[in-house]
Order: structure tokens, then C-alpha cells, then sequence
């Protein structure tokens, strides 16, 4: 059975309760409209932890003026069956008013330079919103395990990253991104697409699966890679690019050559008709 809470305090007695029976405890944090990526992570939460807590908070700090909030897909009754049937012991659905008490914070987590670019750089103040509201979670939850998509692969380092600067005591675990049969990786924004858009929408790991390509075929100059992820990008008429980046995979430092010993990653952000979607891959371990 899943236990409901909406309020913080129900939360702390919660798990402050499996904590007693000397239970583990795992945390998922989401915005819901969940699928079978989110299910990914309450499995492997599940595989780990005793006690499984998964959130569902669209956060209105980590979206920009010009983005979708309001829009942002709100499931409820559907994401109550896939936490269920996933394992979730605890679901907690905080109200705005429950996490922003008087409308607006005055304590932020600024995340420093990975938050500055790529996505940072095209959605300011977004990793200062998904910075504070993680913390936050981690505060209310206090898990010894959190699990992160590597669909999001800027938000798991920055993540990564608040934890060590800020000694948070948890334990955080990447979980490789799912995708659908024909490659597009799964997002709760993939609502949005059109049946066009939503062909349109294979451009990305299209894109990835090229520059891959040319990597295992020797190409090591990271402009060139650069060239086929944006070339590809380009000829799909629906697709419009954001960004094309080869960095180093753990300081996202963009990359001039590619070399055999240093983690390479290729990220993309790319608009098909009104919706933005991102997805990643890593092109030398
Ligand atoms: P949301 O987009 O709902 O994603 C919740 C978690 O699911 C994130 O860790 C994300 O990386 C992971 N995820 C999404 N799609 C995935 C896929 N196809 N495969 C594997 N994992 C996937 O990310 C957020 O919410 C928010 O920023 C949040 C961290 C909850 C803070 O508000």
C-alpha cells in the first residue's frame, strides 16, 4: 500500500517511523506526469532502499517566466497507479504553499559554474530553483539514497555537486536514461508533441546516434562532432537547435579533442514546434 502525505510533518513522522524499524531509506524526487523513466528510478530505489519515498512537485522556482508552468502536465490519478505498481512506500504531493510558505524563499542554493552553462545558460535561474527545491526534499526526506536520470545529465552533476560542497548526507545514484522502442528518450514533455512533432522528436538520439558514430569510426576533433550533432538537427524541419556540446563529462568543460582516458559527453537541446526537449550520450568512457 502507498501512503499519501501532503503536508511536511506527515512526511518527518513517516519515515522517522520506518527509520525506528531500522529501515533504509530511498528517495525519488519528480515533477509526476511520471512514466516509465520515473518508474526506472522507484525500482532501482526499491532494489536498494527499504523504504521507497518518491515526490511529485512541479516547482515553479525552476521554470522561467516564458516557460510552462501552468502547462506542465498534471496526472495525478495515473501517476498514484505508476508509483504504486513501481514500489513507492510513500508519496508526497506538497502543495506550493506547503514548500514556498509566503510565496518566496530568502535562502537560495546557487550551484556555481556547471549551472552556468548549457541549460543554464538557456534557462536562467533554473538550476537555482531545482537546487533549492532538491535540498529542500533532502531536508524533508533526509534519505540515505536519492536516485537522479541520466536524461538530465547537467542536473545530476549539479546535484552531485551540492552534495559534496554542502557535506548533504546522501548517497546519490545515476539511473540510465529509458527510452521509448525507437529511441526517443522518455519525458513528461513529450505530451506536448503532435504525431509530426513526435517523429520530428527522434531527431535528437538520431543526432547522438551519428555522433557516436563518427567517434568509433576515429573522429576525435570535438567540432567535428559538433557539425554532425547540429548538421543532423538541421535537417529535420520541425527541429530547431539550442545547443550541440562535446564536454568533458564530469566538469561539462567543452572539449576541444576527444581522448581515450577522459569521459566525453554529447548533450543536446533542441525546440520541435513549442517544445523543448534535451537528451544526452556519453561518447568515450
Ligand atoms: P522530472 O523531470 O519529473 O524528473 C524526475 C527524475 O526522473 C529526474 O531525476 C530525471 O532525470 C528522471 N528521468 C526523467 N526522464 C527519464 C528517463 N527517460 N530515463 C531515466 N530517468 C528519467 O527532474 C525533475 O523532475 C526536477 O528537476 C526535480 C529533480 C524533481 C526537481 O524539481
Amino acid at each position: 500500500m502507498t501512503e499519501i502525505a501532503e503536508e511536511i510533518a506527515q512526511v518527518r513522522f513517516t519515515v522517522e517511523s520506518a527509520r525506528a524499524r531500522r529501515q533504509s531509506i530511498g528517495f525519488v524526487p519528480t515533477m509526476g506526469a511520471l512514466h516509465a523513466g520515473h518508474a526506472r528510478l522507484i525500482e532501482r530505489c526499491r532494489e536498494e532502499a527499504r523504504f521507497t519515498v518518491v515526490s511529485l512537485f512541479v516547482n515553479p522556482t525552476q521554470f522561467g517566466p516564458n516557460e510552462d508552468f501552468t502547462s506542465y502536465p498534471r496526472t495525478w490519478d495515473e501517476d498514484l497507479c505508476v508509483a504504486s505498481a513501481a514500489g513507492a512506500d510513500l508519496l508526497f504531493r506538497p502543495s506550493v504553499e506547503a514548500m514556498y510558505p509566503s510565496g518566496r524563499l530568502s535562502t537560495y542554493v546557487e550551484p556555481g559554474s556547471l549551472s552556468t552553462v548549457l541549460e543554464g545558460r538557456s534557462r536562467p535561474g533554473h538550476f537555482r530553483g531545482v537546487a533549492t527545491v532538491v535540498l529542500k526534499l533532502f531536508q524533508i526526506v533526509q534519505p540515505d539514497f536519492a536516485y537522479f536520470g541520466e536524461k538530465d545529465y547537467q542536473q545530476l552533476l549539479v546535484i552531485r555537486r551540492i552534495v559534496d560542497d554542502l557535506n548533504v548526507p546522501v548517497a546519490v545514484r545515476s539511473v540510465p536514461t529509458v527510452r521509448e522502442p525507437d529511441g526517443l528518450a522518455m519525458s513528461s514533455r513529450n505530451r506536448y508533441l503532435s504525431p509530426a512533432e513526435r517523429q520530428a522528436a527522434l531527431v535528437l538520439s538520431r543526432a547522438l546516434g551519428a555522433a557516436r558514430d563518427v567517434v568509433l569510426r576515429g573522429e576525435h576533433d570535438a567540432n567535428r562532432i559538433r557539425q554532425t550533432l547540429a548538421e543532423t538537427v538541421k535537417y529535420e524541419q520541425l527541429a530547431e537547435l539550442d545547443y550541440a556540446e562535446v564536454a568533458d563529462a564530469g566538469s561539462l568543460e567543452p572539449l576541444v579533442e576527444i581522448e581515450t582516458g577522459r569521459r566525453a559527453v554529447a548533450l543536446l537541446a533542441v525546440r520541435i514546434g513549442g517544445t523543448r526537449l534535451i537528451d544526452n550520450a556519453i561518447l568515450m568512457e
